[in-house]
């Protein structure tokens, strides 16, 4: 069996769509193919890949409540590519948002299942996830907190000649629960999600988000975004700056 995986993030590293189609493909079987589509220049390569494929999982990010303009393209010349080459293949989506409600994504769920429905595919389902921006953050944290341990390590090594650190090894620990739980219904849901593309049957829609409390995402998406802007054009992106327009 044979899984196509399609990044859609128009980003060129580090975007959320990456991470979670990485933690999908941890639940599928069989032929994965990575495909990145970002410009018109893919749209030829990845045709060409699910010609034989079984299943093609979309790793969408939110646009505007919708999907975003470039994938549209790309759905247009796949519905024309499909019905030509009378292509029934399995369509699932994993989407994410900034926001944290992953509900968010149901209007894009709806887009790709009235586009499966026009190109002759099977729409299987998908899995919307809140808090895409804060989860693709946890897994840099992770490298970070992976970094601190091995430091730690190394430096008892040379102060006391052991290479277990006890309170190094607790904190890493600790840390790494906490960012465990922050994804546990991303996993569980892309997990069962998994076993669905395996059976080559329907997963259904589900939605779930960063696993904390909305006060609190709010403090922390709000100094991110703040500490984001100034090195994107000042505070809030520049949106207070004078605008000159065009006479
Ligand atoms: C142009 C644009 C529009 C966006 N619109 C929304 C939106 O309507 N709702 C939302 O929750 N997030 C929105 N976002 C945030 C993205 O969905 C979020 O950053 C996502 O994690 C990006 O995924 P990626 O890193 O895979 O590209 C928007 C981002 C951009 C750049």
């Amino acid at each position: 069996m044979k899984t196509v995986f399609i990044n859609c993030s128009p980003k060129k590293r580090f975007c959320a769509s990456a991470y979670f189609l990485f933690l999908q493909r941890l639940s599928v079987g069989g032929e994965k193919v990575n495909e990145k589509l970002r410009t018109p220049a893919d749209h030829t390569r990845i045709l060409d890949q699910i010609r034989n494929a079984q299943a093609v999982v979309f790793g969408i990010p939110l646009y505007v409540d919708g999907v975003p303009s470039h994938v549209l393209g790309f759905m247009e010349e796949m519905e024309a590519f499909c019905k030509e080459n009378d292509l029934h293949i399995n369509v699932y989506c994993v989407a994410n948002n900034g926001f944290i409600e992953g509900r968010q994504n149901e209007p894009l769920m709806q887009v790709l299942e009235h586009f499966c429905f026009r190109a002759g595919l099977n729409w299987c389902g998908g899995v919307g996830i809140g808090g895409g921006v804060m989860l693709n953050v946890t897994r840099i944290l992770f490298v970070v907190d992976i970094g601190i341990f091995l430091l730690n390590t190394v430096l008892s090594l040379m102060n006391t000649g052991s290479f277990i650190p006890k309170d190094a090894w607790i904190s890493f620990g600790e840390s790494a629960l906490v960012l465990l739980f922050f994804n546990l219904g991303v996993l569980l849901y892309l997990g069962r999600m998994g076993f669905y593309i395996r059976k080559g049957t329907s997963a259904g829609k589900r939605y779930t988000r960063i696993l904390l409390p909305s006060f609190i995402f709010i403090v922390f998406a709000d100094i991110f975004f703040i500490i984001i802007s100034l090195f994107q054009g000042g505070i809030f992106r520049g949106w207070l700056k004078r605008k000159e327009y065009a006479s």
